[in-house]
């Protein structure tokens, strides 16, 4: 995917994006020299070695090896695709990432169509035929039935899918790209013997959209009685249900304007809250909720509320989704549950008790410390020592996903008092907190890389940290013939620099995305070697008569050879003479060596 945003403006963007205002807001720097640092927010550390250059737009941890642009940032930190990284660095920064990138990552790979504009035909076809279709009047009134308004029906772009097996590939599916291109997207089904039929017959039809408002997928509701209840798009390119919650576009506004969002289970739930006036309602689709989806709320609101059944099944759900909410849980990040009584979800509980009624109840939502404490200090007696011990031996495992911080030391002191042991001694019971995004793999610390400094490598950490210094080099085309560890890889830095105007640390290294040597470049663009410390500029042009010198000493020793064989041609003889002249004039001129 990465490849389809054209490079050009990858360069661009990360030229006018400011790497420190991107991480700044997300994780406080400091200034420290000319760069900026902070506790690495990728591993756990007590001093900082995340340090972030604004003259390279890069980042990079001396600890745990984390590193990138401010794409990458996005990428790690905020789990964002590299899609929606460079959409979101161009917002900020008044760009538009080109129209034909655009529509080459939302063209199918397979199909090459546009599924997309497919969704939203289909889309459209859906809500018609809930006003025109004869059968229309079964489905319009099982809205009504349940209290479902026409306003609040078109609010949330609510169709019907009609009974029969072609309604919809008979008006999108005209010519077999058309009814490939309606598999890929989920809508239609093809059978073995290569004939299709429509997926959702005779359904009440709820658009899904995801975080952009593009319409993915399709709930459908079966009308009245029937199984499945709820048919659902399956995982298609455009829709991965552990990803995306139905009705966060929709809400996006309200849950800014309440700093909060609410998590229910089903699509009536937020339809029918929203007709109520709570209009700040997500669910997810039929699946837990994912860290994933976590990560993604909290990017809207720094409080979730979870809303469940009052029942064993809601119960479970409500674990299980403490549990996947322990990691993400940072200073600042507020999580609380709502348990219904039995027998209610919020669809039902909203019109039996009202608006304000169910906002009371909101308010008096349990926080998760809460939750997490009665919950186990319900299946342990703590009037006794071997129950108290066994809270502890329950809850261990679960502090121990919190990332380090204050929420973690409150809920260690928490344990400490309810199990009457100190919570010095609890920290070491509770082990190391996992970090906080994607626990990493820590290198050992190093500020390089290990292997002693070539030349070749010396050569490519200048050029990432002074970008310009590639236009002083005229001749890397003698490089070609240099057989040394790193010189395609100094060729091919050279060619991205040279290839463009003014890249910064970031972009070129960006431009190695998706190529082994992204790691390796990170490391270098941070290397702090002693040759580095001083006049990078002399340092490179000693370099670079070196690797000059070199590849003579290289290509004389091969014709020398090929003398000793006794078959040189008349030029590879001019050639030698004019090469042995040379390093008998380089041996003179040649700067000292380090
Ligand atoms: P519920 O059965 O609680 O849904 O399932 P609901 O919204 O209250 O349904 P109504 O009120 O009877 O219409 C919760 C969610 O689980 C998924 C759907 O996303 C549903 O909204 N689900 C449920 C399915 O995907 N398939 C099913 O067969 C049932
Ligand atoms: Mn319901």
């Amino acid at each position: 995917m990465a490849g389809r945003i054209p490079k050009p403006f990858i360069d661009e963007l990360l030229t006018r994006s400011d790497i420190v205002d991107v991480i700044d807001a997300r994780v406080p720097l400091r200034k420290a020299g000319k760069d900026y640092k902070a506790c690495c927010p990728f591993h756990e550390e007590k001093t900082p070695s995340f340090t972030v250059s604004a003259d390279k737009q890069f980042y990079h941890c001396f600890g745990c090896g984390a590193h990138g642009s401010a794409i990458g940032f996005l990428m790690d930190y905020e789990h964002m695709s590299f899609v929606e990284a460079v959409e979101e660095l161009a917002a900020r920064a008044g760009l538009t990432v080109p129209k034909e990138a655009g529509a080459a990552f939302e063209k199918d790979k397979d199909t090459g169509a546009d599924l997309i504009e497919l969704m939203r035909e289909a889309a459209r076809y859906y809500r018609q035929q809930l006003r025109e279709h004869p059968q229309a009047p079964r489905a319009v009134n099982y809205l009504k039935g349940r209290g479902i308004t026409g306003e609040i029906a078109n609010e949330f772009n609510l169709g019907f899918a009609p009974d029969g097996w072609d309604n919809l590939l008979r008006v999108l599916g005209m010519d077999d790209s058309r009814r490939e291109a309606l598999v890929r997207a989920g809508l239609t089904v093809k059978k073995d013997n290569g004939g299709y039929y429509d997926r959702f017959r005779d359904r009440v039809m709820f658009p899904i959209e995801d975080h952009r408002g593009r319409i993915v997928a399709f709930g459908g509701r079966i009308i009245d009685q029937g199984e499945p209840k709820y048919l659902n798009s399956p995982e298609t390119p455009l829709f991965h249900k552990g990803r995306e919650l139905y009705g966060l576009f929709h809400a996006r506004d309200a849950i800014k304007r309440e700093n909060r969002v609410l998590v229910v289970e089903g699509y009536m739930d937020v339809v029918a809250l929203a007709q109520f006036g709570i209009d700040f309602p997500v669910a997810t689709l039929g699946t837990a909720t994912t860290r994933d989806h976590l990560e993604r709320l909290f990017r809207h609101a720094p409080e979730v509320v979870f809303c469940f059944d009052g029942d064993r099944a809601g119960r479970e759900a409500a674990w299980r989704a403490l549990e996947n909410a322990l990691p993400v849980l940072r200073e600042g990040r507020q999580i609380s549950y709502l348990f219904l009584p039995e027998g209610d979800d919020p669809d039902t509980l909203v019109r039996k008790e009202g608006r304000e009624a169910f906002l009371a109840r909101l308010r008096k939502a349990t926080p998760l410390p809460d939750y997490l404490f009665d919950t186990l200090s319900r299946q342990v007696d703590l009037g006794r020592l071997d129950g108290r011990a066994r809270l502890v031996e329950l809850a261990r495992p679960l502090l121990s996903k919190m990332p380090a911080g204050v929420l973690r030391q409150m809920m260690l002191d928490r344990l400490a008092e309810l199990s009457r042991v100190e919570t010095d001694k609890l920290s070491m019971i509770a082990g190391n907190p996992e970090s906080v995004a994607h626990p990493r793999e820590i290198r050992s610390s190093s500020s390089g890389p290990r292997e002693p400094p070539s030349m070749v490598r010396l050569a490519i950490a200048i050029l990432l940290q002074r970008p310009e210094l590639a236009r002083a080099v005229s001749n890397e085309w003698i490089l070609a013939d240099l057989e040394m560890p790193g010189v395609p890889l100094l060729i091919e830095v050279l060619d991205v620099i040279k290839g463009a105007a003014n890249l910064n640390t970031a972009s070129i290294i960006e431009n190695f995305r998706d190529s082994d040597h992204k790691q390796n470049l990170a490391k270098l663009a941070f290397w702090q070697h002693p040759a580095l410390d001083h006049d990078l500029e002399a340092e490179f042009t000693g370099v670079m008569i070196r690797l000059q010198a070199a590849c003579t000493r290289q290509k004389t020793e091969r014709l020398l050879h090929k003398k000793e064989a006794g078959d040189l041609n008349q030029a590879e003889k001019d050639e030698l003479a004019r090469l042995l002249s040379l390093k008998r004039d380089n041996s003179r001129l040649s700067p000292p060596r380090h």
